[in-house]
């Protein structure tokens, strides 16, 4: 019977370019969905971007565009990589919706009625120079265990202890420097532990992967606290109703926007009702694929939020891992932190779904993407083996016979083994063991090679009299490469499509195992594929490490803020040795006037500079600049200085910091007039 099924990828934030780390969620998502519809099945597929939030206001601001401006932007350009890669949703939608600001409300409102939400005024963080509350990403500071210096508001990188961002030591604003206060607000809470019993119980049937209930069993322990859904204007969200200037925060209405899609399609289709999927009593099934970051949210608030509201909760929440590329995370500078659009300029993008399938499990794991063993695997199983089958045999049909293919195969037991094969690779496809799937699609690629070897049509081709047979076999040949495309057709969907016009037949489903292909014209064979080369490889890798040279102002923290901050830290920067903006922070420069400049006896290069550094007192700082400046002339001048460099012993004294200048004459940085010593410079 046909089932009705919702499936969901998690709604990307609206600030930055697609990247492999997203293309291993949607190609997920896209191939089941792909399987449950070649099955027959009503499966119905949302996503969006998402949209609110801090970061994507200031992100906004700094670039003089509305926040309006900036998601529309960055939503064309995401729906285009997903096209590209051949991921398809029923329905693309956005977090700052209509749909999504009723829902969100209606939903808040019930929950409110119920007793759910609860208010309290809290201090918090405030930027005096920027007048706006800060999320706890973007403090820095020492952390109150350690001590260790530059920490997020919320949590040691350092030794994992977590924390409130009052607690840490010396701490600064990211977006202006500036030490942050702290001001007292009131904020809404929806009471999370009114759900302990529920969740217990949800948790624990069947709706989770084993790793993931095994997670929460620790988050059970440690207790359910309040959920904070409110936050401070300015803020780019939904206004909170009876409120004048709080608005949701963006976990609040993001998962609300998986319904919201919904919404948004039902409204332009006569065959759907919202009802249907969403009310208690549904009989659909809903799955969200989402990232292991971001578990706490779909497995704890959600459902919670769902059942206290009166709705359905999810049939199943599937995690997976993050990408990898050769064995580490993926890293601007080594090439390998890879957006959508630079693979699809260099690279087949079914390559990259046929990887990703062959090495996605059903558990929580993250995935590897080495080239040595992804060329390899491309240009053995795609192009070696599964065309092989089609180029091998199909001249011979069209050069020989007209392009008819026999009205009986050479071996149809071969043929109804392969079709027998059909529901265990189903049943590995439905239950997300993409890479068994495509093991045992590929042995039976290895079969169908071996029997073309084995009846050689090239040999039969030269002798006299062996038509009928030359062309049951060649039909046979075929036969096995269509039953393979139908196999693969979740994972190659475009080269599926190519194999049916190569064919002539109707769009594959998997009823269509059961009948061959006899007694019918196909087309003139044409390459589906052609191999994979490390040129094309390398060209990527130096286009992405381009992409970082020309990259605007690097992204802002994008960690929405928990209470139970460690647990649900789900800032997936999947980046290693780039800086963001929290790490510019860390660098303090200053203004300094030059007090005195003396030759360094011994030293060809050096000059010794006494610096006025403002509040921060005298700075004795050697700086290579000899060659290009008499020391009297630099005296009373004004220089930009790193202030927090560590102090360096060398072997005329210790430097205190480091004076800026550019090019090898070397010509000293100098503000314009009006600088102060010790005024910042950012
Ligand atoms: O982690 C993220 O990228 C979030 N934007 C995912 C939101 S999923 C859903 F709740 F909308
Ligand atoms: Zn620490």
């Amino acid at each position: 019977m046909a089932r009705d099924i919702l499936v969901t990828s998690a709604l990307p934030y609206a600030n930055g370019a697609t990247h492999l780390g997203h293309m291993l969620e949607h190609i997920q998502t896209d191939i089941w969905v792909r399987f449950q519809k070649q099955r027959g099945h009503n499966c119905i597929a949302v996503c969006g971007d998402d949209a609110h939030g801090t970061p994507i206001m200031l992100k906004a601001r700094d670039g003089g565009v509305s926040p309006e401006e900036l998601i529309a932007g960055v939503s064309a350009e995401r729906q285009r990589d997903f096209a590209d890669f051949h991921v398809v949703y029923d329905k693309y939608h956005s977090t700052h919706s209509d749909e999504n600001r009723e829902l969100s409300s209606a939903i808040y409102n019930t929950l409110k009625a119920a007793g759910h939400i609860t208010s309290r005024t809290i201090k918090q963080a405030f930027d005096p120079e920027q007048q706006m509350f800060l999320p706890d990403r973007f403090i820095r500071g020492e952390c109150p265990r350690c001590g260790t210096a530059d920490q997020y508001g919320d949590a040691c990188e350092a030794c994992g202890a977590t924390y409130q961002p009052t607690e840490l030591g010396n701490p600064v604003s990211v977006l202006s420097g500036a030490t942050p206060v702290e001001r007292e607000s009131e904020h809404y809470f929806f009471q999370l532990a009114d759900f302990e019993t529920f969740l217990r119980d949800w948790t624990r049937s069947d709706h989770l992967q084993e790793a993931i209930t095994r997670k929460l069993d620790e988050w059970f322990t440690a207790g359910l606290r309040d959920w904070d859904i409110s936050r401070d204007a300015p803020y780019f969200g939904f206004k909170i109703p009876g409120t004048e200037d709080k608005y949701f925060y963006v976990w609040l209405d993001a998962p609300i926007g998986y319904m919201a899609a919904f919404k948004a399609l039902v409204d332009e289709r006569d065959d759907l009702s919202f009802d249907a999927f969403w009310n208690p009593d549904s009989q659909a099934e809903l799955y969200h694929f989402i990232g292991k970051d971001i578990v706490y949210f779909h497995a704890l608030f959600w459902p919670a939020m769902l059942e206290g509201a009166g709705y359905r909760t999810p049939t199943a929440i599937h995690a997976h891992g993050f990408v990898t590329v050769n064995g580490e995370k993926m890293s601007k500078s080594r090439g390998t932190f890879i957006k959508a659009r630079t693979w699809l300029d260099h690279v087949e993008p079914e390559f990259l779904r046929y990887y990703f399938a062959a090495k996605l499990t059903h558990r929580v794991e993250d995935l590897d993407l080495n080239f040595d063993d992804f060329m390899a695997r491309i240009n053995s199983d795609l192009v070696g083996k599964y065309v092989n089958i089609a180029s091998r045999s199909a001249n011979f049909i069209t050069k020989r016979f007209d392009g008819r293919l026999a009205d009986a195969l050479d071996r149809p037991e071969l043929a109804q083994r392969f079709a027998d094969a059909g529901e265990a690779i189903a049943e590995h496809y439905e239950a997300r063991r993409y890479a068994q799937a495509i093991r045992a699609i590929m042995a039976l690629a290895d079969e169908a090679n071996a029997y073309v070897a084995e009846r050689a049509p090239w040999q039969l081709a030269k002798e006299d009299g062996r038509e009928a047979e030359l062309q049951q076999i060649c039909t046979t040949a075929l036969e096995l490469f269509r039953q393979l495309t139908l196999y693969l057709k979740p994972v190659l969907p475009a080269t599926a499509e190519r194999a049916e016009a190569f064919l002539q037949i109707a769009p594959l489903t998997w009823a269509d195992l059961k009948t061959p292909l006899l007694d019918h014209t196909i087309a003139k064979f044409k390459p589906l594929l052609r191999r994979v080369e490390q040129p094309a490889i390398d060209k990527m890798i130096e286009a992405s490490k381009e992409d970082l040279a020309a990259a605007a102002p690097a992204a802002e923290p994008q960690a929405p803020v928990v209470e139970q901050a460690a647990a649900a830290d789900t800032e997936n920067s999947q980046d290693d040795d780039t800086i963001d903006i929290t790490d510019f922070a860390k660098v303090d420069l200053r203004v300094a006037r030059v007090v005195a400049a003396d030759h360094v006896e011994g030293a060809d290069k050096l000059l010794k500079l006494t610096l006025d550094v403002g509040p921060l007192g005298q700075r004795q700082v050697f700086a290579g600049i000899k060659s290009a400046y008499a020391p009297e002339t630099l005296e009373g001048r004004h220089v930009a200085l790193v202030a927090n460099l560590a102090p360096r012993k060398m072997r005329f004294g210790v430097s205190e910091g480091m004076v800026l200048a550019a090019g090898d004459s070397p010509h000293v940085l100098s503000p314009d007039d009006g600088a102060k010593p010790g005024d910042r410079i950012k």
